[in-house]
């Protein structure tokens, strides 16, 4: 795959998988939108980034868990002159908790990033990249989406979203030079957990593995791309033997057991 010269946009960018992406798209030759709430954090990214010899990133700092996000930053792409070829979808997060303790404003505002904006944006850059014949879509799912999860319903829901509506998009694109990739990592070591209020008791891979993964999964034009053997056996086998039911009681007590207290 050609990356030199292509414009890349990676929402939530000023951490974790986000910034790894930025770091190595930028590495390969492409010009990076860096987008998330944390100005100051994108600003000294892009400041990085053009020290090391690459093209000097374009910083947008805004909130994508707003009504009308993505179209707001489509039009701040446009009014720069920028053709988006690679699509990152990477900026969400989880509220930990029951659905009875979570407030109705914090759950609307996750599933409107994890899902609502997520989709908008491929909706907005998608026929531009179709257009031109040329383009990646990269949508960060996760192994929370192939199961149900207790204490992080919204979440878990918002990633099965991610990941069937991937596949879908997946099959739609063939032949068109547009590659779409589900990323699915399990437990990485980012600002997520901290975000999250409770750090997990599990082994975590780091954002390099998660994004080594993809670029050799969007390499091979795979669907779906599991980071880790561990959480293929989670997420592919185990949904396979075990009911739904049977599913949601094992992971809320897996994951209950997790959380550090
Ligand atoms: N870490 C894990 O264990 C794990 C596992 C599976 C999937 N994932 C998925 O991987 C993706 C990246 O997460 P991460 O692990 O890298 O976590 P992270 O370090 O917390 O990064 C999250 C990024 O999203 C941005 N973001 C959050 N809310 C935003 C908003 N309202 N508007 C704009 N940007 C926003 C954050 O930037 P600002 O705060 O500056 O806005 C940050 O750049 C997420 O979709 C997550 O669900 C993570």
């Amino acid at each position: 795959m050609e990356w030199k010269q292509t414009t890349a946009l990676v929402t939530g960018a000023s951490s974790g998988i986000g910034e790894q992406f930025a770091r190595e798209l930028a590495r390969r030759g492409c010009r990076t939108v860096l987008v998330a709430r944390s100005e100051e954090r994108l600003r000294d990214l892009a400041a990085q980034l053009a020290a090391s010899g690459a093209i000097q990133p374009v910083v947008i700092a805004m909130d994508l868990a707003c009504e009308g996000a993505a179209a707001d930053l489509k039009r701040r792409t446009d009014a720069q002159g920028l053709e988006i070829d690679v699509l990152i979808n990477n900026a969400g997060y989880s509220e930990k908790g029951g659905v009875h303790e979570i407030a109705v404003l914090a759950q609307e505002r996750l599933i409107q990033l994890n899902v609502t904006t997520m989709a908008s944006l491929v909706s907005l850059y998608l026929p531009g990249m179709r257009g031109r014949a040329k383009g990646v879509v990269v949508n960060l799912a996760s192994i929370a989406g192939f199961l149900p999860l207790p204490t992080q319903a919204a979440y878990a829901a918002s990633k099965a979203f991610v990941l069937s509506y991937t596949e879908s998009l997946w099959e739609e694109s063939r032949g068109t030079g547009v590659r779409i990739l589900a990323l699915c990592p399990g437990a990485t070591a980012t600002d997520f957990f901290q975000r999250l209020g409770h750090d997990v008791n599990a082994p975590k891979h780091t954002s390099q593995k998660v994004v080594e993964v993809a670029m050799r999964a969007l390499e091979k034009d795979r669907m779906t791309a599991v980071v880790g053997w561990r959480n293929a056996f989670l997420s592919r086998f185990l949904p396979r033997i075990i009911c739904r039911k049977l599913a949601a009681i094992a992971t809320g007590a897996v994951i209950r057991n997790a959380y550090r207290t």
